[in-house]
């Protein structure tokens, strides 16, 4: 592990570094996007260099595509492996029941897919992540840019019904434009503050003409582990009803997180 992380970091890296102990020889994996992901597609090729561990992933974006690739992972298309083993991917936000807000690096739309075309799904993150109830994180949801305007109203329309505490709807910029997706699209942030039913606003979204999918991943998520800065886990397995608490030594950096960044 590189030396000098804030204690946040420590807290994805540890998260990450537990879940990669569930990857098996031969599996096929969704890789996820974001800070927590990535600290996992370098843990991953830790274990592919030293011990020489067959797995090969599928990426939710291109960001994870070229880290991927820069650090040995081996990948091929969802197309191609059709169906994976397992996907590990971070998350905006946790509840109890496991249900998440996921999109806060705007690769909603690949992520569930690819979660949802795997066997299971490990979620890794900081303990910060965990919520009582889903919706101080704004949710995101990708939308088509044409019409987007028109979209946003029928979405907040929408909203005056469902059981939310705030209504406010924002387009994602970048700089000056609207951000765009790997997909091409845009992404709306639904700044709800709670959720009361996340279910149901995922199911009345995914109805608006212009919406292509939300950030909200209801019964999706089997596993979470939980990292804090000190190095404890916690591993929590929905099926099962399992909690496990460990603590993962914090080593001294290796030659794979060396020159790394982010
Ligand atoms: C990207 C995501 C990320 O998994 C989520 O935003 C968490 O990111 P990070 O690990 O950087 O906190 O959903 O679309």
């Amino acid at each position: 592990m590189p030396v000098n992380l804030s204690p946040i970091d420590k807290a994805k890296f540890v998260a990450a570094r537990r879940a990669v102990d569930f990857v098996e020889s031969g599996m096929r994996l969704g890789l996820g996007t974001g800070s927590t992901a990535a600290w996992m597609v370098r843990c991953l090729a830790e274990r592919i260099q030293e011990e020489g561990l067959k797995v090969v992933g599928v990426p939710t974006s291109i960001r994870t595509a070229e880290l991927a690739r820069q650090l040995g992972v081996p990948l091929m298309s969802l197309d191609e492996a059709k169906w994976l083993d397992l996907t590990i991917d971070g998350a905006d936000e946790i509840d109890p029941d496991l249900n998440l807000i996921k999109g806060g690096g705007a690769a909603l739309l690949q992520e569930k897919i690819v979660a949802t075309a795997s066997d299971q799904m490990i979620v890794i993150a900081d303990v910060a992540k965990e919520m009582v109830q889903l919706g101080a994180f704004p949710l995101p949801v990708e939308i088509i840019p044409f019409g987007w305007q028109t979209t946003k109203a029928l979405i907040e329309e929408t909203l005056i019904s469902m059981d939310v505490l705030n209504h406010d709807v924002t387009l994602r910029m970048n700089g000056e434009a609207p951000l765009v997706t790997d997909g091409a699209n845009y992404i709306l942030d639904l700044h709800l503050k709670r959720i009361g039913s996340p279910r149901q606003l995922s199911l009345v979204l995914n109805q608006i003409p212009g919406v292509v999918e939300n950030g909200l991943f209801i019964d999706i998520c089997d596993k979470v582990v939980i990292g804090h800065g000190d190095g404890r886990v916690r591993v929590r397995d929905i099926n099962s009803g399992e909690t496990m608490d460990e603590r993962l030594d914090l080593e001294p950096a290796d030659n794979i997180f060396a020159d790394l960044d982010d």
